[in-house]
């Protein structure tokens, strides 16, 4: 496909089964787009590659469930939330029994910590990850330790272990697998070691699985596995990232009953009728799934050749977003990308030195890649 083709072919294509005007403007240019300052051939609205979100919007079959659904959005009730729980356990092979929806993952990382924690509880995170957590132990008063990453950028199990052991209990361990934002994966082995040995009265563990569908790591495992004989596990799972359900807000939890039901009284309401609908044609879809994995393949290879051609440094991910080495401050590269019609991540700190890139759809990585060889010629990167 000719590069020069993106806009037609890839970044319109996505949108091609949504024609009203009012619903592409509520989907397009973000606050950040001012088209007459925008010079020619640079993507307006711009690409959205800071969020990892997945470039497809919502497969064909969600769409036309919720096109078909539309009569049940003015009435209480939904059988398809019924359903859709079922849906879930069914696919973690355990029943209704160990599932917590949510609105969102968000939601789970909310509900966690309030279900199994106490006041003053010590949380132990790596350094960076993914920061909700910190967000919902405040009510807790709880103390945190972050542990950096290690060389290879996976949670340094042994460093977060001695930190429990040191800090306290009642402990929360919360564990991104794999890590947002560097894309990582622990080995699971290490994780399951700790759960096996840990004390399950005072140790907690949330595992935070929003990535896992892009795994590519023979490695990996869920920690779905420990639910029914641990009730200090807690995995989050989401419906936003291989599901294109973000803007639904479709999140759970996997834990044993005791705890699931803890998490339950802590759901301030029930999905919409429409997420219900649409997660259940999302699920039904195989072939739309694996059409986005293909995608999300071509994507990472297009974007890790151009960084290779470039000799820019970055981490080979299990996720569908990659970080790579800049020069400068984030903030200008973030501005000139911005410029250039592509909105990127934002600040990972202690990770300054670095972007993290969502993976969108081919013809945008290959526009990246031209956009970055144009940066190299300024000497930007
Ligand atoms: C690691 C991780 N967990 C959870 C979430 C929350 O996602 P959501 O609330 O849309 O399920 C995100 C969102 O980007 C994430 O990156």
């Amino acid at each position: 496909m000719k590069r020069r083709s993106f806009l037609r072919s890839g970044v319109v294509a996505g949108l091609a089964g949504i024609t009203s005007p009012a619903i592409l403007a509520g989907w397009g240019p973000s606050p950040t787009a001012s088209p007459a300052s925008r010079p020619k051939g640079v993507p307006d609205p711009p690409l959205r590659l800071h969020h990892a979100e997945n470039p497809r919007g919502l497969a064909p079959a969600a769409r036309e469930a919720i096109v078909n659904a539309l009569p049940g959005a003015s009435q209480y009730g939904s059988s398809a939330r019924a359903e859709v729980t079922r849906a879930i356990a069914e696919s973690h092979a355990v029943d209704v029994e160990f599932i917590a929806i949510g609105n969102g993952s968000t939601d789970t990382l909310r509900q966690a910590p309030q279900a199994v924690g106490k006041p003053g509880m010590h949380l132990v995170a790596a350094d960076p990850t993914y920061g909700d957590i910190f967000r919902y132990v405040q009510p807790l008063d709880a103390r945190v330790t972050r542990v950096p990453l290690r060389a290879d950028y996976s949670h340094d199990i042994p460093a977060m272990r001695r930190a429990v052991a040191q800090g306290g209990s009642p402990a929360l361990v919360y564990i991104c697998q794999p890590n947002n934002p560097t894309g990582t994966l622990t080995d699971p082995d290490e994780i399951d070691q700790w759960i096996e040995e840990a004390d399950q009265e005072n140790v907690y563990f949330v595992v935070d699985e929003a990535f896992h569908y892009y795994v590519d790591d023979p490695r990996y495992r869920s920690a779905d596995r420990w639910v029914h004989r641990r009730p200090n596990v807690i995995v989050a799972r989401t419906f936003s990232k291989i599901y294109a359900l973000a803007g639904l807000r479709l999140g759970y939890g996997i834990a044993h009953p005791d705890t699931a039901e803890r998490m339950r009284t802590l759901w301030a309401g029930g999905i919409s009728h429409l997420t219900a609908v649409a997660a259940l044609a999302s699920m039904e879809d195989g072939d739309w799934v694996r059409d986005t994995m293909r995608l999300k393949d071509e994507a990472k290879a297009i974007t890790q050749s151009v960084l290779d051609e470039l000799g820019i440094e970055y981490i080979p991910t299990q996720t569908n977003f990659l970080m790579h080495r800049i020069k400068g401050e984030l903030a200008t590269h973030q501005e000139r990308m911005r410029d250039h019609g592509v909105l990127v991540g934002r600040a990972f700190p202690p990770m300054e030195d670095y972007n993290r890139v969502g993976l969108g759809l081919p013809d945008s990585m290959e526009y990246y890649g031209q956009v970055l060889h144009r940066f190299r010629a300024r000497d930007w990167i």
